[in-house]
């Protein structure tokens, strides 16, 4: 079972949930968990397991696809984040969204990154959308390979390490209390790689991070907690090193010696 990181109350309680996508594929069975403040937890497991679906489930966007099914219950700060009261456009913005393959607007490196403050009304004027820009952009150690080039460069013209840097900074942009990352190293090189993992040590200090990787020395290097997904089952929770050294599951124990996945 978890354990409570500084017996701080969960951010996020997940219980009992299943979902099935329109086709009849039970995609997530009875998962439940807890996320902790200032967290970051790895799910890991093979491919079609349900690590995406349990992460979209999460700030709500499996509903823009037809059909989703979902029972159980999950709360947020203790409310229910499928209460008829949450507007889901409002829920999604306590979170961050970052995906396996990196995508910026094809917009300038200031217009990416003022996008969701902008449209979300945090931001009045044009100073203080600078001051969120150029603090995003430090954030997501950016800022110092870009500051001359906010404006007339486009977020596509950056590298593949630099744009997710941009994506990260983008995610961080609405002051989200947890980031949900998709496999987010998994189209970029090994020093880009290296940079957004240490970005997460840091993010981690103010947020809540849940991160999908496929890479179980990721998970060893950066998550606190890991969780082990199986055909839609959480088969498995706990502190990293013990899931590592001492996985109860025999499924869980297997895949980290890689003997499948
Ligand atoms: N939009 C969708 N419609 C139908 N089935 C889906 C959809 N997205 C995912 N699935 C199915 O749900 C299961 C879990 O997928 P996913 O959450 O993407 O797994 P993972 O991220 O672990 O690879 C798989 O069987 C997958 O084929
Ligand atoms: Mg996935």
């Amino acid at each position: 079972m978890p354990e409570p990181r500084d017996n701080a109350a969960p951010v996020m309680q997940i219980e009992d949930l299943n979902l099935w996508y329109g086709d009849g594929t039970h995609a997530l069975r009875d998962v439940s968990f807890d996320l902790y403040p200032r967290e970051c937890l790895a799910f890991i497991g093979p491919s079609g397991c349900g690590k995406s679906t349990a992460l979209k489930v999460l700030n709500r966007m499996h509903e823009g696809q037809t059909n989703v099914r979902v029972t159980g219950r999950v709360t947020m700060q203790g409310h229910d984040i499928h209460a008829h009261d949450v507007d889901p456009p409002l829920h999604r913005r306590r979170f961050g969204w970052v995906a396996q393959k990196p995508n910026p607007f094809p917009m300038s490196i200031w217009d990416n990154v003022a996008y969701g403050p902008r449209i979300h009304g945090l931001a009045r004027t044009r100073a203080e959308l600078d001051v969120v820009v150029e603090d995003c952009l430090r954030r997501a150690h950016l800022w110092d390979e870009v500051k001359d080039h906010l404006h007339d460069m486009e977020g596509t013209d950056l590298s593949g390490g630099q744009q997710q840097r941009l994506c990260i900074a983008r995610a961080l942009s609405t002051d989200p209390e947890v980031l949900l990352m998709d496999e987010p190293t998994g189209s970029i090189d090994p020093i880009a790689t290296a940079a957004v993992e240490r970005l997460v040590m840091e993010l981690k200090r103010r947020l809540s991070v849940v991160l999908v990787t496929h890479s179980m020395m990721q998970a060893r290097r950066v998550a606190d907690r890991v969780a082990y997904f199986h055909l839609g089952e959480l088969r498995e929770i706990g502190p990293t090193e013990l899931i590592f050294t001492a996985a109860r599951d025999p499924l869980a124990r297997a895949f980290i010696r890689g003997k499948f996945g």
